[in-house]
Order: C-alpha cells, then sequence, then structure tokens
C-alpha cells in the first residue's frame, strides 16, 4: 500500500506532489527517516500525530532547504546565525520564536509560540525540500515511542500501509537525530543530545546548558521540551544498561571488546568509536529485538561524552520504566 519511491528525479518529483496534496511521505535524513507531511497544511500535520500515535502536546520540526528558507519563518537572532553557518546543513535543530506572519500551522509546534526548525543535509531531502517550496513536519518515521528509523525497510516495519510513500535514499549515516537547541531564551539550553556535540555547540556559542536528563527533569523542564518523555526508543525487549556481564539468554549489544555468553551479539562499534556506534545503534536495537526467545537485551558501558552523550540518551529512554 505505501509506495518505495527511489531517490531519482522521478520519484523526488513524485514524493513532492503527494506532499504537495497533503499526504504523508517519509524521507531520508542524514539523522534518521523523518515522517514528513506539509507544515502548513493542518490536516496534513493532523495526520502525521494519528500515523505515529504520537502525543498531540508534542511538537514537530519543520525542514528547509535553506538557513535562509527557515529564517523567514522564525526570528534568528546573531546567536541562531552564528549556529547555522557553522552546523547547517547538518543534525542540528534550532528553537526560535515564530515570525509574526509564520505560515506553518500551529499544531506543528503544537500551540506553542516558538519553532523547532532545521536544514538536513542530505542532497535528496534538500532537492525534495526545494519541490515542494513549502516547509515539511518531519518527526521520526516510527510509531511513537518505539526505535526510530534509519533505512526505508525501519520506516515500512512500523507505518506500512499508515503513509502514501517512502522516498528510499539509503541508510542514514549519523544515526541518531539532530541535538535540540532552545534559543528562544536569554541562554542557549541544549534540549536533546543528537548528532551535533554539546563540545562542539560550546566551542561555536560559548556557554550552553544541558537540560537536565528526563528522568531529573522537573514539570518546568518536562514541559520545555514536551518530546523528552522518559519511555521511548524502546524495543520490545526490557533493556539493561551498563552490563559488566550477559546472560545465556540476553542478547547483548556490544561496544568494544564483547563480553562473553550472551544467545546473541550486535556490534555497535568494536573499535570503541561513537560516530559508528550511533550509526548502527537504533539498527542494534531492532536486530536483537527479532531474534527469538531473549529475555533481554544486556547494553555494555558507552562513554558519557561527544555522540555518546546522544547514544546514552537514547539507551536510557530505551530501558527507562514502560
Ligand atoms: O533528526 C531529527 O531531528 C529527526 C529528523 C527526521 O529530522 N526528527 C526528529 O523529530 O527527531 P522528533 O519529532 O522525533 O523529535 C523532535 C524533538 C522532540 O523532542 C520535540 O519535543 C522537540 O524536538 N521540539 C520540537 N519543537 C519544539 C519546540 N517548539 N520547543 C521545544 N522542543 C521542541
Ligand atoms: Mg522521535
Amino acid at each position: 500500500m505505501t509506495e518505495l519511491l527511489s531517490p531519482t528525479r522521478d520519484g523526488i518529483l513524485r514524493a513532492a506532489a503527494l506532499l504537495t496534496a497533503g499526504e504523508l511521505v517519509a524521507f531520508g535524513t542524514e539523522t534518521v527517516y523523518g515522517l514528513g507531511g506539509d507544515a502548513t497544511n493542518p490536516q496534513a500535520v493532523a495526520a502525521i500525530f494519528a500515523a505515529k500515535e504520537r502525543p498531540r502536546f508534542n511538537p514537530l520540526i519543520c525542514h528547509y532547504p535553506s538557513a535562509e528558507a527557515a529564517f523567514a519563518h522564525v526570528e534568528a537572532d546573531a546567536r541562531a546565525r552564528l549556529a547555522a553557518a557553522r552546523f547547517w546543513p547538518g543534525p542540528l535543530t534550532l528553537v526560535l520564536r515564530r515570525a509574526p506572519h509564520c505560515p506553518v500551522a500551529l499544531l506543528t509546534g503544537a500551540g506553542l509560540d516558538t519553532l523547532a526548525v532545521r536544514v538536513p543535509a542530505n542532497p535528496v531531502a534538500t532537492a525534495l525540500l526545494r519541490a515542494v517550496g513549502r516547509p515539511i513536519a518531519g518527526p521520526s518515521a516510527n510509531r511513537s515511542g518505539r526505535v526510530s528509523p534509519t533505512t526505508a525497510a525501519h520506516v515500512l516495519d512500523g507505518l506500512d500501509g499508515r503513509i502514501a510513500a517512502v522516498l528510499d535514499s539509503g541508510p542514514c549515516p549519523v544515526g541518531v537525530e539532530s541535538t535540540v537547541l532552545d534559543l528562544s531564551g536569554a541562554d542557549p539550553v541544549m534540549l536533546r543530545p543528537g548528532g551535533v556535540t554539546l563540545e562542539d555547540l560550546q566551542a561555536c556559542l560559548g556557554s550552553v546548558r544541558s537540560a537536565p536528563p528526563p528522568a531529573a527533569a522537573g514539570a518546568g523542564e518536562a514541559l520545555r521540551s514536551p518530546g523528552m518523555l522518559s519511555s521511548h526508543y524502546a524495543p520490545a525487549c526490557p533493556v539493561r544498561l551498563n552490563a559488566a556481564s550477559a546472560a545465556a539468554d540476553e542478547g547483548l549489544l556490544a561496544f568494544g571488546t564483547p563480553l562473553p555468553g550472551a544467545a546473541a551479539t550486535f556490534q555497535l562499534s568494536v573499535a570503541g568509536d561513537t560516530a559508528e556506534a550511533a550509526a548502527r545503534l537504533f539498527d542494534g536495537l531492532r536486530s536483537l529485538d527479532r531474534v527469538a526467545g531473549l529475555r533481554g537485551i544486556a547494553v555494555m558501558p558507552i562513554p558519557d561524552a561527544g555522540l555518546g552523550r546522544a547514544i546514552n540518551d537514547r539507551l536510557r529512554r530505551a530501558a527507562a520504566p514502560r
């Protein structure tokens, strides 16, 4: 039922025609696949929430082909322009105040007076965004709360029959979602760690505060980034973090020399490289989840710096009580 489109001129034009008509099309970015819909069309945006079964209080990111196009819809200050010049196109999302005549549907931003904007680094996505000529709202193309998709096949696993098409641009090279940086207040706050590291943001902007992890966040912080619900990215199997040993009925998500004794092992990076591990993380969770008869997934420790912060954030939420 869902069309699989190749990343050719015809495939891109077909995807653009469907989006313009208010249909939903998943598309690859450098981070994960997005579930795209016309951000200026409230019916299309409502259909995104329905297809994902996503709570309506969780706002969506708008995707643009260029910083110029994005900054026509939000109020970009000097900090935003600096971050855009350094990291766009790329895995950074900026939360800024909506511009006075912003055409993006209010539902896209869940009614907030801010909007999350991003310019993805994927030539097929850029060609699609240019062909549509409107911002595309795009949450990750998975059912709400489940593991994010890094291939077209992952998208179809969760959404086949629920969306019009998937534009297949191959596996996503970064593998974890964009970093969400809130620049709507006096001080920059990183709401979600992702493909751009906190260290890189600080080198560009000076002091950047990291919002506390969801478990520690009070009601105020939780509201500030409504997507930071504790349980998320959840495979069907229970997940156990910082494993020092693996049981015979567990799957092992390995980082470096694998622990012995697991029923099945998925290696994130034998060399201990966090970029490689990020690119393989969601595929690893999905692969182990498909192994029959496992009691759970044990995850070896991953250093909590650089891209490791984004990996550990996703893993903590995969392991959170459901
Ligand atoms: O890499 C990515 O960012 C992918 C690709 C497809 O672009 N998209 C993605 O979207 O991860 P999603 O919907 O799964 O996550 C968006 C995050 C959520 O945590 C949401 O709460 C936050 O961004 N967000 C969106 N708009 C916001 C706003 N106005 N204020 C604060 N947080 C916002
Ligand atoms: Mg998501």
